[in-house]
């Protein structure tokens, strides 16, 4: 049975501008226009590592609302949305050569997410693009498992069974209970259990070209993998492979893993 994910979250446009490196004022940069936003990409990367995917968001009616929402439709995303008297959420990217991002974030539509109907779901999983109201009502109406990616980092008022952070949120989680994925970017992932280590993994090496999605698609990975029963060290283990796959191509959207992939990456 494939799980059933209901992802609460962001869409936008994300704009990217590719550097040779940060720029105070710097020419010669190419242009893309690439499907993002942490809501949508974890929902198309749910969806290609093999779950059955309902998207919850927000968007404007503009020309970028279509845009933003090309790949959910190929991949047959069940898109529940909202569309309002406001943009389309737009995400401002620079990368440079050596994949390291800086990204600004306008939210626009985003920002009008409050309470949310469900549908029948196995986890439910939200992030930190929407507003506050929005976290809270999918937290008190899910039913099964609620997994949050505390990111981009605040503290909110939820107690997910499933938490995923990189090392600077963890600092700003008002909850440390449940399940507690730390990744620590090319290093290694942590799994704390009621804040004990239980598991760790090493993301294969790869060549780094884009940082953009790579949380988006550890997540995604992480999540689908406890859904389908695997030992919670072989779900990190995914999940690195699924992040690192996602660093080593460029794009948000554009570089989200299916689960072949990432079995590959992972078989000696
Ligand atoms: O997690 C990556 C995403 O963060 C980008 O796609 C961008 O839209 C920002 O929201």
């Amino acid at each position: 049975m494939r799980p059933r994910i209901t992802v609460v979250g962001s869409i936008n446009l994300d704009l990217v501008a590719r550097c040779e490196r940060m720029p105070r004022a710097v020419s010669g940069a190419s242009f893309s226009r690439i499907p993002g936003g942490k809501g949508a990409n974890q929902a198309l990367a749910c969806s290609r590592l093999g779950a059955e995917v309902t998207l919850i968001g927000a968007i404007g009616r503009d020309s970028f609302a279509e845009e933003a929402l090309v790949e959910l439709r190929e991949a047959s995303v069940d898109l529940r949305l909202t569309e309002v008297d406001a943009p389309t959420g737009v995400a401002l990217v620079v990368v440079d050569r050596s994949g390291e991002t800086v990204i600004v974030v306008a939210p626009g539509a985003n920002d009008t997410l409050a309470g949310v109907d469900l549908p029948e779901h196995d986890a439910v999983l939200c992030q930190l693009e929407i507003p506050d109201a929005a976290v809270v009502s999918a937290w008190e109406r899910c039913t099964g498992t609620f997994c949050l990616n505390a990111a981009p980092a605040r503290p909110v008022t939820v107690d997910p069974d499933v938490t995923v952070v990189n090392r600077y949120e963890l600092e700003s989680l008002s909850h440390r209970d449940g399940v507690v994925a730390v990744t620590q970017g090319a290093e290694d992932a942590v799994l704390l259990e009621d804040g004990e280590e239980i598991a760790k993994a090493t993301p294969p090496h790869v060549e780094v070209v884009d940082g953009t999605g790579a949380g988006d698609a550890f997540t995604a990975c992480f999540l689908v993998s406890l859904l389908e029963e695997l030992e919670p060290v072989v779900a990190l283990e995914r999940a690195c492979a699924a992040g690192a796959l996602a660093a080593s191509r460029f794009g948000a959207q554009s570089s989200l893993p299916t689960a072949d992939e990432v079995d590959a990456l992972l078989t000696p």
